[in-house]
This record gives structure tokens, sequence and C-alpha cells, in this order.
């Protein structure tokens, strides 16, 4: 089985630079070989937490655990107040960037055409988007042919004219996240492959994680899925045992 990718992202917590690297050292310690485990932080944290990654790692034993961010702005550098490009995360050792989480849509008033930018950059430079999609309840309530149309659509206004190259997408139902009602995993699965199909001609093999109200006991439910290559997890990374048990669930 190939090797799936827990990714956790922690949002805007925790409260302090102090307990982001007490739980970054509680996750650190997990290892599964069949998982690869990702940590979107907070940009503040990122410089902590690749330091104590950099004390932490055994000499000479390749990482399964990679840093990563909840966000990125589309220019390089600039006169853009608060804009954190790429290259500014690469030089932390971060290559996987998280874009267009619903929460960005929703509270920063994200839209598709500024979700497209961010993949732009972040393709052209190299590094890995992990672009998230989902519907809102009132699509999947008409059921599974709305919801695959509306991801559909979102699929094509946020990668319109990109370039190849390393791409994630994750699905999360706006509705499943936070909510403790996660996808139905036959549903999740569905919408896995229908991505998958989407952008098969022009990504090749593309990664298809599933998020929303994943959490130790239901994790196992979506990640031993053929379709689903991993899971994205917000509430329940934040708990180190939870976390360890998603991790173990592969
Ligand atoms: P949740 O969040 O696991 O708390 O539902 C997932 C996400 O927003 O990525």
């Amino acid at each position: 089985m190939a090797k799936k990718l827990i990714a956790a992202n922690w949002k805007e917590n925790p409260g302090s630079a102090k307990d982001a690297v007490r739980l970054f050292k509680a996750v650190a310690a997990v290892q599964n070989p069949r998982a690869d485990v990702l940590i979107c932080a907070p940009f503040l944290f990122l410089e902590p937490l690749a330091d104590t990654y950099r004390r932490l790692r055994p000499a000479g034993r390749k990482s399964r655990l990679a840093l990563g961010a909840e966000d990125v702005f589309w220019e390089e550098k600039g006169a853009f107040t608060g804009g954190i490009g790429p290259k500014m995360l690469a030089s932390f050792g971060v290559r996987h960037m998280l874009i267009g989480h619903s929460e960005r849509r929703k509270w920063f008033r994200e839209t598709d055409a500024m979700v497209n930018r961010k993949a732009k950059q972040v393709l052209q430079d190299g590094f890995t988007a992990i672009l998230c999609v989902g519907e809102p309840r009132t699509v999947r309530k008409k059921g599974s042919r709305a919801a695959e149309a509306f991801v559909r659509a979102q699929l094509e206004k946020d990668l319109k004219g990109v370039p190849k190259g390393k791409l994630i997408v994750a699905y999360e139902p706006i509705w499943a996240i936070g909510s403790g009602e996660g996808a139905r995993p036959e549903d999740a699965a569905t919408m896995a492959r229908c991505i998958k199909r989407a952008l098969a001609r022009k990504f090749g093999k593309v990664k298809v994680l599933y998020g929303g109200s994943v959490d130790g006991k239901t994790a196992r439910n979506y990640v031993t899925l053929k379709d689903i290559d991993g899971a994205l997890v917000g509430g329940a990374s934040l708990k180190a045992d939870e976390f360890k048990k998603i991790i173990n669930s592969i």
C-alpha cells in the first residue's frame, strides 16, 4: 500500500510558542513507517518548531515529519503589508502550503481568483500546494452529483492556468469541518475518485486527503480506503494523544 499522509492544521492554535513546541515534541515522537506526517502551524511558530525539530532529529535518519504553512501570499516580496510568500516559507524548510481552506475563504474573504494566484505561485516555485475544496451543506443536501459538480467547478477555477507541479487536494466538506459530523467514508471515497479523474490529464496521479471531523476513532474509516491518501486534521491534531491515534490508524 502506498504511504498515506496525515496532515495537521493547527489553525489559530495553540496560544503560545511554548505550547506549540510542547505539542510538536509529543507528535514528533510518534513513528509509523506507513505514514508521512505534516504539521501545518501558524507562521509565527514555524521557526521555533523548525529549531526544535533540528535538535530532535536523530542524525542520519530520514525524517517522516515535515512542517507546513496554513496559508501563503502570492507575491514573493514587496509592498504587501502582512504578506508572506512561498520563498520566505521555504527559508524555514517549509515546502507544503495549504491554500483555499474554507476558513480562509469565509473569514478572510478569499475568492477562487485569489486561491488561483496562490496556487500558481506555489507550484511555479516548485513547492507542494495542498488545495482545499469542499461543498457547503446546502449543496450536499442535493446529493452526490451536485456535490461533485460543485467541487469540480472549484478545482477548475482554483487551478485555471496553473503550471503542472506538486499538487495535493484536501476534500473538506464545509459542513463536516469542526462539526463532529464527518462525511460518510463511501461519499468521501467517491469524491476522491472524482477529483482524481478531473485532474489526471494535467497532473497525473494526485493525492486526495479527506478532512472534516477526523479523530482517533474515525480516522481508520477514511485513511484505510484505497482512494483516500490520508487526512487533514484540525481539532484532533491539537491533542497529542488523539493525533497519535490517527497516525497509528494506518
Ligand atoms: P476539523 O478541521 O478536523 O476540526 O474538522 C479540519 C480542517 O479544517 O482542516
